[in-house]
């Protein structure tokens, strides 16, 4: 047997899993439920015979997870799982499905899911904004529109001030530049633009709500914890070559760093959304590791370490709000967390202040223009039966989460999942 030196994490050290409203409530009635029917998604989809290969209802939210009707049971799993946080979203169009119209009823439902979370001894860490928006304000140009930000403002001033008394950690927004490159670059979400003008006023009014959001929070109590999930790339500069060292501090600048830097004196911790490693020559992508995801993604997960030796400078907590793979057949999950701790574990030593880990995700769902077949869950969904399923890595990442570390004892036991 190989020698193992146990690793464990700093004391209260918060351990979870992640989800988002739209991927796993079903049922919601937002501009991506719109989206996903219409006549121009199905024809492109029908043009890449993505409908052949895996059948209509993939691309269509539908009923999700039923996660809405089921959130009891889900966190009393990741309870049983060893999770002591969670991190999960607020469907906006929930909340206002109409401008400036509460729905009491929705915010009543919220209240509920943070009440069992309470009960259960798990942290909620709450995302205001998760890449949906009400079809109201999607109409009057979502955040394009130069008022966007305050409708924001406004709809987050009510959540938080209805959910206050029990949650201390607000995200604002999930990954802005994802959402923007994606939605107003790229084109391939709604609404399907690709315009580097849009792009970036979409960038700019995610900051601005973003900075409007943080001032309300602190307002209504100075004590809550503010941030947001930053989807951060650790660029690697090919053979360290100069002039690849001087491209990388261009796309750090831009994609890492540049939302976090005018964000700096808005936020109180940094939340990390952590999936990609790039090794690049030039503008050629040089990864050489061909071990991928069931999305063919590189899967380097010890690249973390790189990753939060950046955020170093910022000097803040930093939490790992999202990091996972889709592995339909859980062959490499379990060993992608252990590599992942590993480096989280690296930084810590070096006095990065890592507080807390959010696997990506507790259950599968639908992983947004791909559908439902990338398997991101610790546990397993049947969309059939919507019956859960426990995967092996769940109970691996559960003895993890339990003890606070790895153990001798642990990595003994899942020697075989842990190989990759
Ligand atoms: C992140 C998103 C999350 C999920 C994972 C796989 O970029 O924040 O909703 O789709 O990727």
């Amino acid at each position: 047997m190989q020698n193992f030196k146990p690793i464990n994490f700093p004391q209260g050290f918060l351990w979870g899993a992640a989800t988002s409203s739209h991927q796993v409530e079903g049922e919601n009635f937002n501009d991506w439920s719109k989206w996903e029917k219409s006549q121009k998604r199905i024809k492109f989809l029908e043009s890449k015979g993505l409908i052949k290969k895996y059948g209509l209802e993939n691309f269509i939210s539908g009923k999700a997870t039923d996660h809405y009707h089921r959130f009891s049971d889900d966190f009393q799993l990741a309870k049983k799982l060893g999770h002591n946080a969670t991190r999960f979203s607020i469907e906006w169009s929930r909340i206002e499905p109409e401008a400036g119209y509460f729905n009491e009823k929705e915010i009543e439902h919220y209240k509920e899911v943070i009440a069992v979370l309470k009960e259960l001894k798990i942290e909620p860490f709450v995302t205001l904004w998760h890449f949906t928006l009400p079809v109201w304000l999607s109409d009057k140009g979502g955040w394009l529109n130069k008022d966007t930000p305050n409708y924001f403002a406004r709809y987050a001033e009510k959540i938080v001030t209805a959910l206050g008394n029990s949650v201390d950690f607000w995200i604002t927004i999930n990954e802005p530049e994802v959402y923007a490159s994606n939605s107003y670059l790229v084109g391939a979400w709604p609404p399907q633009k690709k315009n580097l003008i849009s792009y970036l006023c979409v960038l700019k009014h995610l900051i601005q709500a973003h900075k409007k959001t943080y001032q309300i929070i602190k307002k209504i109590n100075p004590q809550f914890q503010v941030g947001i999930a930053k989807n951060n790339i650790y660029f690697e500069p090919y053979k360290n070559k100069l002039i690849n060292r001087f491209i990388k501090k261009i796309i750090d600048w831009w994609w890492n760093f540049y939302v976090l830097d005018q964000i700096n004196n808005y936020q109180d911790f940094i939340g990390l959304n952590y999936y990609f490693h790039l090794c690049f020559n030039y503008f050629l992508n040089k990864n050489k590791n061909k071990n991928v995801s069931d999305l063919g993604q590189e899967l380097d997960p010890g690249s973390i370490y790189f990753a939060l030796k950046e955020l170093k400078h910022f000097n803040k907590p930093i939490y790992i709000t999202e990091n996972g793979l889709a592995d339909a057949n859980d062959q490499k999950r379990s060993w992608f967390i252990f590599e992942a701790l590993k480096g989280i574990k690296k930084a810590i030593d070096e006095n990065i202040n890592v507080r807390g880990y959010f696997h990506w995700s507790l259950l599968d769902n639908f992983e947004w223009n791909k559908g439902f077949w990338p398997r991101f869950g610790l546990v397993e969904v049947d969309y059939q039966t919507l019956e859960r399923k426990i995967r092996h890595s769940a109970q691996f990442y559960q003895d993890v989460c339990l003890l606070n570390g790895i153990s001798e004892d642990i990595f003994n036991r899942y020697q075989k999942l842990l190989q990759t």
